[in-house]
């Protein structure tokens, strides 16, 4: 049987310290001062036993089993507590220590009988390794305790079931929920042998404060706390380290797989994103790529109102390359193109933009990040001269002082927010701004400085009033600022940012920020020493969204905070490869790396390796490939791993846009919603079922291996290869390392990387090439990518999404922790236990206004649709602010969403609609059909226009 391969060492490695040499039965060892006893003597190769100890929390000694002999020192001290010390000399076995460690042995076997052979966690045991090693069988005790016998099992959780009959009180679960996850859901309740865990005010985890990220369950060294998928399938037989499918935080696990199926995803302790750390999401709620929807076999249908055929891969296939070319010819080149998906590896996408530039002549590919992160792409790209975060995740326990902006790391990157926390409970600095009171800003023991509730649309007007005082000031850190910028952009930006009407007192009036708390705000960033800022969509999906990148890169280069550890401008990305497809040159103006397709050396180098010749403008962009459809001369569209009619913004254009072309092909685990308006259904591979690479918000490249096979035969890196050859194109690989090869030799950012050398460092942090050969954690340190920074002038454009008196509300958007961007997947797990649908978060005023009270229907109306969902009433809210997600088809939530986007890189404006919200009786006809629907997980999306 296959077994877990840590090799626990009691306590977590101490802070280089000075080296310690000390004497352990009778051999020496040198390990940092801090060292515990404990772990010296596991470094050693020596074993002690242990119960409340393990290597991820800090040691607690309430178990005693651990207890050692010291020379010279009295009694018998806890090894997990003790530090070394110089010249120490300590014996871990003896006939006494023996005779003691039993009798602790035996007082928890009084309470916790040894009935291994029925119990799940039978060869998995902590309790039971140290009887077995103690020769304990049993308890002179016995029922000595028996405290817990009878209490009923908690299995509210869908995923882990509490036990705590098999519970010793050895409070790992509640250090794992403190330390590790920052959540503080529980607590030991009653002394001595009356004690035991509870979740919240003793209530059943599911309904506690508990977030499910299972730190408690992995910490458990019994099985009072278990997983239930493992012992409804059995004890898997090998793992495979992958990294999870959803959120940009991009943690390492290892899947445990038995047979076909996977039984356990375990959080990789050498995962550099995570360190043995994971959520809801990529510990859980897999089951999606096994669900009975998958679909199977390609199918086609010459009319969108035909019924599907099931076909051949090769049929599909051909029958997609006869369409292209007949379109091609018929309308031209550009009439087709491709849309990237960042949930593929770097891999498939890289291939995906190859087919479009390559075979199919054109430059008309876009990605999925178009709506997310593109306005990041372009302000960092245009400010510091990389279109990515400066910083590795670790970069946060280095920060004095922590500025959230428009991110809600809790729920949409919650590994890091674990990270986030540490650090904000050791005493780091929280300024939130956000226009909602998002978890952070209050939560055990974490309380922001400032929270800027700021009204929708009005980041631009902020970040210039925080410039505003750091200049007038004197805050700014000149020396910094005219060392390593373009002096003349920053003189320039000074005097801009100076003028009055960029004053907190000016901008309160638009964002309804107090300008106090703004001028508070901004002291506290510019002092410091190390501030960092992490921004998320809520910066980027405005019609000033590139604007107000370039105002948060500004800030940080005029207060010296790039180029190093502890400070920096950070993107969190939403999907979990948004940064590889756009490093990946799915864009339709750049290549991969970001350089312009008009570039002709860049464009010869590719023309040269790509034996293609290539276009030289730049293609369309997804809004306007719907615009050219609706004229007329788009009518073709390969679609890797997107759902646009749920997706994007105004889904009554998005969905008149894909009925008006000739061939659509989606390629996907599922019938989305958008492969209602397709003629061609390719079934994907899930991330379990291939190869590749990912790229995370971090910059960080790693592995993606295959744990199973493809369900429908086929992993999407070689259906877009057999699509290029049956295009006429000639496309080989044998393996996605193959592409990588190829990457890596096309761009310059990626020289350094292969397979081989992720394989031996774990995962790499682009830029890696001869200057970098190991990758670069820190962007930036001595000098700009772009040479000198440049400061751009941030004026404040209202968006022209006001409320009115017809629609006086501000609908903004987000995501919760427990579901995942079109839900596509999380719909289809145990997730639905914590949300079954979206809902309108309004403040009490606005719901009085309207007589509208908790969980009433609510009609929300804009200028471009309508949608019904039910309201929760939220001092969470700003008053006049109204918000929900989008994962659920039958909220119809983009049907409201306005077509408004940023200037420069056209990502929808989804955070601020105006909108009316009124008491209705029930949903809409086409919403009930659609949930009903959902509950079979296979229907049609939005409704007929
Ligand atoms: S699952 Fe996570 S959040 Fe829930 S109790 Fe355990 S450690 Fe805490
Ligand atoms: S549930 Fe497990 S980890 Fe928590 S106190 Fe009980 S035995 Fe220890
Ligand atoms: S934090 Fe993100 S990457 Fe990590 S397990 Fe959760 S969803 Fe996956
Ligand atoms: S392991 Fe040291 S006291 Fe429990």
């Amino acid at each position: 049987m296959y077994a877990i391969d840590h090799n626990d060492l009691g306590t977590p490695a101490a802070a280089a310290g000075e080296p310690v040499t000390l004497e352990i039965d009778g051999s020496t060892v040198t390990v940092p001062a801090g060292t515990s006893v404990m772990r010296a003597a596991a470094l050693a190769g020596g074993h002690i036993p242990k119960l409340c100890a393990t290597d991820t929390l800090k040691a607690f000694g309430s178990c005693r089993l651990c207890l050692v002999e010291i020379e010279g020192r009295k009694g018998f001290p806890a090894s997990c507590t003790t530090q070394v010390a110089e010249g120490m000399k300590v014996r871990t076995q003896s006939p006494r220590i023996e005779k003691l460690r039993r009798g602790v042995v035996e007082l928890y076997v009084s309470d916790h009988p040894l009935d291994c052979e029925e119990c799940p966690a039978n060869g998995h045991c902590e309790l039971q390794d140290a009887a077995e090693e103690l020769g304990v069988t049993g308890s002179r005790y016995a029922d000595g305790g028996a405290t817990q016998r009878g209490v009923a099992q908690d299995a509210s959780n869908p995923y882990f079931v509490f036990n705590p009959d098999l519970c010793i009180v050895c409070s790992r679960c509640v250090r794992a929920c403190d330390e590790t996850q920052g959540t503080l859901a529980l607590t030991i309740e009653g002394r001595g042998f009356g004690s035991r865990v509870s979740a919240s005010q003793h209530q059943p985890f599911l309904e506690s404060e508990c977030v499910s990220c299972g730190a408690c369950v992995e910490a458990c060294p019994t099985a009072a706390l278990t997983e239930k998928l493992p012992i409804a399938l059995g004890a898997p037989t090998k793992a495979v380290s992958t990294t999870c499918g959803y959120c940009g935080v991009g943690c390492s696990f290892k899947a445990e797989v038995k047979g076909e199926t996977v039984v356990r995803m375990v959080p990789n302790r050498a995962g550099s994103a995570n360190k043995g750390h994971a959520c809801v999401k990529g510990r859980f709620a897999f089951g999606y790529a096994t669900h009975a929807d998958r679909v199977r076999k390609p199918m086609i249908r010459k009319r969108i109102t035909d019924p599907w055929r099931e076909v051949s891969w090769e049929e599909a296939i051909n029958y997609t390359a006869s369409e292209f070319k007949r379109i091609q010819q018929k309308y031209g080149p550009d009439s087709v193109g491709g849309i990237t998906s960042s949930r593929c590896t770097n891999e498939e996408t890289f291939l995906v933009q190859k087919l479009v530039r390559a075979a199919l002549g054109t430059n008309n590919v876009d990605t999925c990040a178009r709506v997310c992160h593109s306005a990041t792409g372009y302000g960092l790209k245009h400010t510091l001269g990389e279109s990515a975060g400066t910083q590795a995740f670790t970069s946060v326990t280095k920060a004095d002082v922590i500025m959230v902006i428009g991110a809600n790391p809790t729920d949409g990157h919650p590994v890091f927010a674990s990270q986030l926390k540490r650090r904000l409970r050791q005493g780091a600095k929280l300024i939130v701004i956000d226009p909602r009171v998002i978890d952070l800003v209050r939560s055990p023991h974490i309380e922001a400085t400032a929270h800027l509730q700021l009204l929708p649309g009005t980041n631009v007007a902020v970040i210039n009033a925080l410039a505003h005082v750091v200049v007038t000031e004197g805050l700014a850190n000149d020396a910094y600022a005219e060392a390593r910028c373009e002096v003349d952009t920053y003189r320039k930006w000074k005097a801009f940012v100076s003028q009055p009407k960029n004053s907190p007192e000016a901008t309160e009036a638009i964002s309804g920020v107090p300008a106090a708390l703004v001028r508070k705000a901004a002291r506290i960033y510019a002092a410091g020493p190390n501030s960092a800022i992490y921004y998320g969509l809520g910066v980027t999906e405005h019609s000033q969204g590139t604007t107000m990148v370039m105002g948060i890169a500004n800030l940080a280069m005029a207060t010296g905070n790039l180029g190093r550890e502890g400070v920096g401008v950070s993107p969190l990305r939403g999907q979990n490869n948004v940064q590889g497809s756009c490093d990946m040159g799915s864009f339709p103006h750049e290549f991969s790396g970001y350089r312009h397709v008009s570039d002709g050396p860049t464009r010869s180098l590719f023309e040269a390796a790509w034996h293609a010749k290539l276009a030289s403008e730049p293609g369309l962009r997804i809004p306007n490939m719907f615009e050219a459809a609706l004229d007329g001369s788009f009518r073709a569209l390969y679609i890797q791993g997107e759902d646009f009619v749920q997706s994007d913004p105004n889904t009554n254009h998005v969905v008149a846009a894909l009925s008006a072309m000739e061939c659509v092909v989606v390629q996907d685990l599922f019938l989305i919603e958008t492969a209602r308006y397709a003629h061609v259904f390719l079934p994907g591979a899930s991330f379990l079922e291939k190869d590749g690479t990912f790229t995370n918000a971090e910059r960080r490249i790693s592995r993606v291996r295959k744990v199973t096979e493809p369900l429908a035969g086929l992993a999407d890196w070689e259906i877009t290869m057999q699509l290029a050859q049956a295009l006429g194109y000639p496309m080989h690989y044998t393996h996605p390392s193959e592409i990588m090869d190829e990457i890596a030799r096309l761009t310059p950012t990626f020289h350094g990387v292969s397979y081989e050398k992720l394989e031996r460092l774990g995962s790499i942090q682009w830029p890696c090439n001869d200057a970098a050969p190991e990758g670069t954690p820190t962007m930036h340190v001595g000098s700009f990518v772009r040479g000198k920074g440049k400061f751009y002038l941030t004026e404040y454009v209202p968006t022209s999404e006001r409320s009115t008196s017809r629609f006086p509300l501000l609908l903004t958007t987000g995501r919760v922790l427990y579901q995942y961007n079109v839900g596509t997947q999380t719909r289809r797990t145990s997730n639905l236990a914590w949300q079954e649908e979206d809902r309108l978060d309004m403040h009490p005023d606005d719901a009085e206004d309207r007589g509208i009270k908790d969980g009433d229907w609510v009609g929300v109306t804009s200028r471009t649709g309508d949608m019904v969902m039910r309201a929760v009433v939220s001092r969470r809210m700003t008053p006049g602010v109204v918000y929900t997600t989008f994962h659920f088809p039958e909220s119809g939530v983009n049907l409201v969403t306005t077509e408004n986007s940023d200037w420069a890189t056209n990502c929808p404006e989804y955070k601020v609609t105006a909108v009316e919200v009124v008491k209705v009786g029930q949903p809409e006809a086409w919403q009930e059909r659609i949930r009903s629907e959902r509950s079979a997980q296979r229907r049609p999306a939005v409704p007929a226009t």
